[in-house]
Order: C-alpha cells, then sequence, then structure tokens
C-alpha cells in the first residue's frame, strides 16, 4: 500500500477561509480579534515560529502584536507583561511562546494567563475542563490533529490511537481529545520498552516524541493513519519528523508530510482559538 498524503497546508488553508469570514462578521459589529505573542530570548526556531504565528492572524484579518524581551528578563517582570495584557481590552489571547529560559517557570506563566485568553489552551482550567467535556480551548495541535483526520472523514470512534510521547504541549492533551472521540487511547514515550510492539497495533498512530526516525515501516500496522509531529533539523539541515517517511508510505493509508503537515493546522487552530475568545466579548 502506498499512503494518501494528508496535507495540512490544504485543510488549514480550507479552514483559513472560514475563519477570515467569522473575523470579517465580528469586525461588522465593531469587534477586531486580537493576538498578543510574548517571545523571550532568540531561539531562532521560536522566532520563525512566532512569526508564522502573526502572518497567519493577518491573513484572516486578527489584530497581532510581537512582543520580543531579552533572555534575561526576570519572572516577575514577565509575569507583569501577562498581567497587563490579561486587562487590555482589544486583546483576546495572550500566547507565551515555549521553552522558556531556565530561571522562569512555565507553570508559573501558564497560570498567570487568564483562562479566558489562554488560546494555547495550557492553562491547568483549559486542560480540566477539556478533560471532563465543558467548552475549553483545546491545545492547538491536538485540536489541529483531530480536525485534518475527520476533514479526510477517516473515523475515529473505536479506533485503537496510539501516542508516541507524554509532552503536556502534544501528547497528553492528544491523548484526551482521542479519547473525547471515542477512541481507544494508549499512550507510549521514551521509557517504554516494547515501544515497536505497540505503535504496530495502532489504527491512527500519532508521532510527537521529537526524535528523528524512531517509528519506521516496520513499526506500522499494514493501513494505519500515520500522523507525524516531529520537527527536526535532520545532520544535512533538512527539516523531518519523527517518523522515517519512506518507509511509512509503504505500509500507511494515509501519512502527514513534514514540512507542511501538523504544522499548518497548529497555527490555524490557534486563530480559531482567538476567534472564539473574541466572540465571547460580544456576549
Ligand atoms: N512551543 C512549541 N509549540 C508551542 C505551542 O503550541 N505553543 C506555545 N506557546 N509554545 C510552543
Amino acid at each position: 500500500m502506498t499512503a494518501e498524503l494528508i496535507s495540512g497546508k490544504e485543510v488549514a488553508q480550507a479552514k483559513r477561509q472560514d475563519l477570515k469570514q467569522q473575523a470579517a462578521a465580528l469586525k461588522e459589529k465593531g469587534i477586531v480579534p486580537g493576538l498578543v505573542v510574548l517571545l523571550v530570548g532568540e531561539n531562532p526556531a521560536s522566532l520563525s515560529y512566532v512569526k508564522g504565528k502573526v502572518k497567519a492572524c493577518e491573513e484572516v484579518g486578527i489584530y497581532s502584536e510581537l512582543k520580543r524581551y531579552p533572555e534575561t528578563i526576570t519572572e516577575e517582570a514577565l509575569l507583569k507583561e501577562i498581567e497587563h495584557y490579561n486587562k487590555a481590552d482589544h486583546i483576546d489571547g495572550i500566547l507565551v511562546q515555549l521553552p522558556l529560559p531556565d530561571h522562569i517557570s512555565e507553570h508559573k506563566v501558564i497560570d498567570t494567563i487568564s483562562p479566558e485568553k489562554d488560546v494555547d489552551g495550557f492553562h491547568p482550567i483549559n486542560v480540566g475542563r477539556m478533560v471532563t467535556g465543558q467548552d475549553a480551548f483545546l491545545s492547538c495541535t491536538p485540536y489541529g490533529i483531530v480536525e485534518m483526520i475527520k476533514y479526510k472523514n477517516i473515523p475515529i470512534s473505536g479506533k485503537h490511537v496510539v501516542i508516541v510521547g507524554r509532552s503536556n504541549i502534544v501528547g497528553k492533551p492528544a491523548s484526551l481529545l482521542f479519547l473525547r472521540e471515542n477512541a481507544t487511547v494508549s499512550i507510549a514515550h521514551s521509557r517504554t520498552t516494547n515501544l515497536s510492539e505497540i505503535t504496530r497495533q495502532a489504527d491512527i498512530l500519532v508521532v510527537a516524541a521529537g526524535r528523528e526516525n524512531l517509528v519506521s515501516g516496520d513499526d506500522i500496522k499494514e493501513g494505519a493513519v500515520v500522523i507525524d509531529v516531529g520537527m527536526n533539523r535532520s545532520a544535512k539541515g533538512k527539516l523531518v519528523g519523527d517518523v522515517h517517511f519512506e518507509s511509512a508510505k509503504e505500509k500507511a493509508s494515509y501519512i502527514t508530510p513534514i514540512p507542511g503537515g501538523v504544522g499548518p493546522m497548529t497555527i490555524t487552530m490557534l486563530l480559531a482559538n482567538t476567534l472564539q475568545s473574541a466572540k465571547k466579548r460580544s456576549l
């Protein structure tokens, strides 16, 4: 079997058209959705991600601010900045790009963002609301993955979804979101001893471990749907995922490419969350 590509780029474009119309409708009511992105330090990958987010906002008609701070900013000063934006009426969403320097607690930063403006869906209140099935901001990468699978009309209910990786940003929220979609969910991670045995059971395999070539064709069941969340630089400087694409595509029924897979969907769901937040202004 040779897999069909799931182009995140294509799904993202379709969704962004819809979001653009929603933003225009809000504008008619006098509401311009606003997102602020806070970036600490000079990490080139982070800078490139946040620039992508700001550009996407522009594309759909969301106002955005990119605020940059030196690596040396104190935790206290950063928390004050967040508190300022918590109170700012023109801002519906606050995103603090991770990772942060070691002297700043990610937990404290996330806990300081108002849950009403937490468009990343990282605040414990939003995570808790998501787990219990209440209205919540859903974490953008898992939300984007589920949306792209649904766009392709691939059934999730009753399927065995195996997630490799247990990060707070992807693995953990993805497991809960798929559970909400009535999947049977297994989570594997770097300490899992029989990884291949488990990944071969997956109807839908989500790999978010941050390790190049962690999963190859031999680790995949014939006909499985493979979602690669990895973003690694190969020795040759090429952007590659966690899945060995060439061997995996011979076993899978569907597979996401790198680039143009999950990445554009993550940004799109951030835009969707910001619009969702702005709509509450009109209530
Ligand atoms: N760093 C890598 N991915 C993300 C994300 O989705 N949100 C934030 N805030 N930081 C990240």
